[in-house]
């Protein structure tokens, strides 16, 4: 590299089309000539340029990006990237009082605030696309509210649950993934221009007044770290990553769940495909593509933070490499939470199904359990008599409530003849503590839910 242009010395095709980033860059071309126009604007009022200067260069900036949104402008590889492709553009429509843009700046706190600006949007519509998946979610959660499930661990039956509270856990997941992208969006909103190449800049600019031109809260306090820190960049992926993995969370539950051997759900036709050997069949592939995503995800998260690894103080070319996995995690973010909106308002609960699932009433070992416990006796005792109790039900092909007062009394005495009033509906409703499943409790749950979502 040579030179204040940037250009490469001797131009060689391959190096040229190696070290250029317009093919993807480009999607920066608002943000670059916003901070562009909020530069030339600051270098106007501050006397470093003639104020004639600046609204010509303000209105040839202008101009380009209606020239860029109409599909006009041509992006030229040999200018690298996008800063270079607009500055030129500029040069060639109002020749030497373009290069005076570029002054009291770099390249290198350029792209760090087109890239901040970039991120501070994306958010935004980050957190707006969970909303709306999480309103997907509390729109089926209302719509079965009084439907009971097995609730399982080891994806063996365990306790009976209300099927709006499994849904529900994934809204809180959700919720934290919000709030990461929330605390991501303090940290990107910093700006970094003024920080020059690295060291800052000879000229009295005024960084504050650029900063609330572009509505950033703060500028960066350390000129070699503005230029250096892609934290922001990471957080994002991490955040992505996170967002993603509890999506394909979801994504393996309505896949099992919609599954012949389940069918507890019926996932809506517009988001399964069919196969073309096998006309039965109903393919969860938006379900599946998500599952399959968040492996993309990860890598992109993996990638940038083995870009910035060991990388000395302060910009190096390397961090060139941190933009096309932002890009495409925001991409697959976003769709993925855009279909999963759509997918979950299009599912249809199979209640048969899911009553069918729990017929054989062994779920309620455990509040058998419980009532040895109410009548006295030690939790752990308790557990050793019902695990006999089910062993001896399985064994004589019978469910708990088949089981005559005889045999429970076999077990232990005290069992009497309100044991049969122990079901399903009893089960859940006892777990009436905060968080629990009990109808109240989600029926709260479902209140803070929508709360949330507005807010
Ligand atoms: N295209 C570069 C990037 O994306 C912009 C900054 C280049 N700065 C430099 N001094 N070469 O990182």
């Amino acid at each position: 590299m040579k030179g204040s242009s940037g250009k490469l010395s001797r131009a060689d095709k391959q190096a040229q089309n190696y070290v250029a980033s317009i093919p993807f860059d480009r999607r920066l071309y608002r943000q670059d000539i916003e901070g562009s126009i909020a530069h030339a604007r600051m270098l106007a009022k501050q006397g470093i340029i003639a104020k004639s200067e600046a609204e010509t260069i303000i209105k040839r900036l202008t101009s380009i990006r209606k020239e860029i949104e109409r599909g006009k402008f041509q992006f030229k590889t040999e200018l690298e990237d996008i800063h270079m492709n607009i500055e030129a553009r500029l040069f060639e429509k109002i020749g030497d009082v373009a290069g005076k843009l570029h002054t009291a700046r770099s390249r290198n706190d350029q792209i760090a605030l087109d890239l901040r600006l970039l991120v501070k949007e994306e958010i935004s519509k980050t957190i707006d696309k969970i909303k709306a998946l999480q309103a997907s979610l509390v729109e089926l959660a209302k719509a079965n509210k009084d439907v009971i499930m097995p609730g399982y661990t080891h994806l063996q039956q365990a306790q009976p649950i209300l099927l709006a509270h499994h849904l529900l856990a994934y809204f809180d997941m959700f919720q934290r993934d919000k709030e990461r992208f929330h605390d991501c969006l303090g940290r990107t909103d910093v700006l970094p221009l003024g920080s020059g190449a690295l060291a800052g800049v000879p000229y009295p600019i005024d960084r504050e007044f650029v900063a609330r031109q572009l509505g950033f809260s703060k500028v960066s306090t350390n000129s070699l770290d503005a230029v250096s820190d892609r934290d922001f960049v990471i957080e994002y992926e991490a955040a992505a990553a996170i967002a993603m993995m509890h999506l394909s969370r979801l994504a393996e539950e309505l896949i099992l769940w919609s599954s012949s051997e389940f069918g507890f759900i019926e996932i809506g036709e517009a988001f399964t495909t069919g196969s073309s050997i096998m006309p039965q069949k109903k393919n969860p592939d938006v379900a599946e593509l998500a599952r399959g995503k968040t492996g993309r995800v990860y890598g992109h998260l993996m990638g940038i933070l083995t870009t910035m690894k060991s990388l000395p103080l302060a910009y190096n070319r390397d961090m060139q490499e941190d933009k096309e996995g932002l890009f495409d995690t925001v991409d697959t973010l976003h769709t993925s939470l855009e279909v999963f909106a759509g997918m979950v308002k299009t599912i249809k609960v199979n209640t048969e199904r899911i009553a069918q699932a729990m017929k054989t009433d062994y779920i309620l070992a455990t509040d058998l359990a419980d009532y040895l416990v109410n009548k006295g006796l030690p939790f752990r005792k308790a557990h050793g008599v019902v695990a006999k109790l089910s062993e001896y039900a399985m064994s004589k092909g019978k469910n708990f409530h088949e089981l005559g007062r005889k045999e429970y009394r076999k077990f232990s005495p005290l069992f009497g003849g309100d044991v049969y009033k122990i079901t399903l509906e009893s089960s859940v409703a006892a777990r009436n503590v905060a968080g629990g499943t009990s109808p109240q409790q989600v029926g709260k749950a479902l209140k803070r839910a929508k709360r949330l979502i507005k807010g």
